[in-house]
C-alpha cells in the first residue's frame, strides 16, 4: 500500500505528458538523433520529459530521477526512492507516424521498482500499478492471459536496438527459431506498452536484450502486480542497470520461454 499514493502524481504527470505528445503526433516537430542516426530524438521527446521531471521535483524534492533525455548516464541509486522516466518510449514510430508509444513513469526504492504508468495517449489507456496493490487500465483490473500455458500458443513481442553498435551486448537469439516456438512474434516498437501488454493479456511473453531502466521500470511492477513474471533473459534477477536484459510473461509459458532463448 505504501507505494500506490505516489500513482496519483505519475498518472497525472503522464497524462499531461501525453498530451504533448498526442497534439503533435502527425504534424510538424523538430528531430535530430543522438548516438547514430537510427537513435532518433525529438523536441517532443524534451518537452515531455522537462514537465515530468520539473514538477517531480518540486513535489518530491528528495527523491532521484532518471530521465532518459536528461540523465541517460546516470547510475541508478542504490538507495533512497528514485524516479525513472521514459518520457516517449517508441520515438521511431513517433517519428514515422506509427501510433504506438508511450510516456512511462516507474518509481524505484532502494534499487527495485515499486511502482509505475505507462500511458498511451493515442488509445487514451493508462496502465498503473503499485507493489501489493494489483495492476490497472483506466483504473479497472487487469491481469495476464491465463489461457495460454504452452509457448506454441503464445503471442509473443520483442523489440531491437536503434543503434546496432549495441548488438555485441545482445545475446544473440535466433529470431526464426523463435518464431517458429511460439504462435506469432511481434515487434511493436514501444517496450514499456509491450510490457503494459503482458500485463493485461493482450500479449503472453516478451525479451530483449539490451535494454534501459527507464525501458522497464514501470512496466515490470505491472507485469508482476497482474500475475506474471519478469527476470533477465537467463531467468536471474531483473536489474535495472544500464544494457539490461529482459524477459517477462505471463508466468505460464516462463521456462520454455527462456528454455527457447538459451
Ligand atoms: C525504444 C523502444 C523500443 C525498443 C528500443 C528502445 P525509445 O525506446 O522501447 O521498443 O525496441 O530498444 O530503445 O528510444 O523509443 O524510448
Ligand atoms: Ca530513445
Ligand atoms: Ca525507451
Ligand atoms: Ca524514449
Amino acid at each position: 500500500m505504501e507505494y500506490a499514493v505516489y500513482l496519483e502524481t505519475a498518472a497525472v504527470l503522464a497524462r499531461q505528458a501525453g498530451k504533448i505528445i498526442k497534439d503533435k503526433f502527425g504534424g510538424q516537430f523538430e528531430k535530430g538523433y543522438k548516438s547514430c542516426p537510427s537513435d532518433l530524438v525529438t523536441e517532443v521527446d524534451r518537452a515531455s520529459e522537462a514537465l515530468i521531471i520539473n514538477i517531480l521535483r518540486q513535489k518530491f524534492p528528495g527523491h532521484g530521477i532518471i530521465g532518459e533525455e536528461s540523465s541517460g548516464n546516470a547510475a541508478i541509486a542504490q538507495g533512497g526512492y528514485a524516479w525513472c522516466i521514459d518520457p516517449l518510449d517508441g520515438t521511431t514510430n513517433f517519428v514515422y507516424g506509427i501510433p504506438f508509444c508511450s510516456v512511462s513513469i516507474g518509481l524505484i526504492h532502494n534499487g527495485e521498482a515499486v511502482a509505475g504508468v505507462v500511458y498511451d495517449p493515442l488509445r487514451d489507456e493508462c496502465f498503473s500499478a503499485a507493489l501489493g496493490c494489483g495492476s490497472f487500465l483506466n483504473g479497472g483490473p487487469i491481469r495476464v492471459d491465463a489461457t495460454r500455458k504452452k509457448l506454441s500458443e503464445a503471442l509473443l513481442v520483442t523489440g531491437y536496438p536503434e543503434n546496432k553498435s549495441y548488438s555485441g551486448l545482445l545475446r544473440r537469439v535466433d529470431y526464426h527459431k523463435m518464431a517458429h516456438s511460439c504462435s506469432n512474434l511481434r515487434a511493436l516498437g514501444s517496450a514499456a506498452l509491450e510490457l503494459a501488454y503482458i500485463a493485461c493479456g493482450r500479449l503472453t511473453g516478451f525479451w530483449e536484450n539490451p535494454l534501459m531502466p527507464w525501458d522497464v521500470a514501470a512496466g515490470s511492477v505491472l507485469v508482476r502486480e497482474a500475475g506474471g513474471k519478469v527476470t533477465d533473459i537467463e531467468g536471474g534477477k531483473l536489474r535495472l542497470e544500464r544494457y539490461l536484459s529482459i524477459t517477462a510473461s505471463n508466468g505460464l509459458i516462463h521456462e520454455e520461454l527462456l528454455q527457447a532463448l538459451l
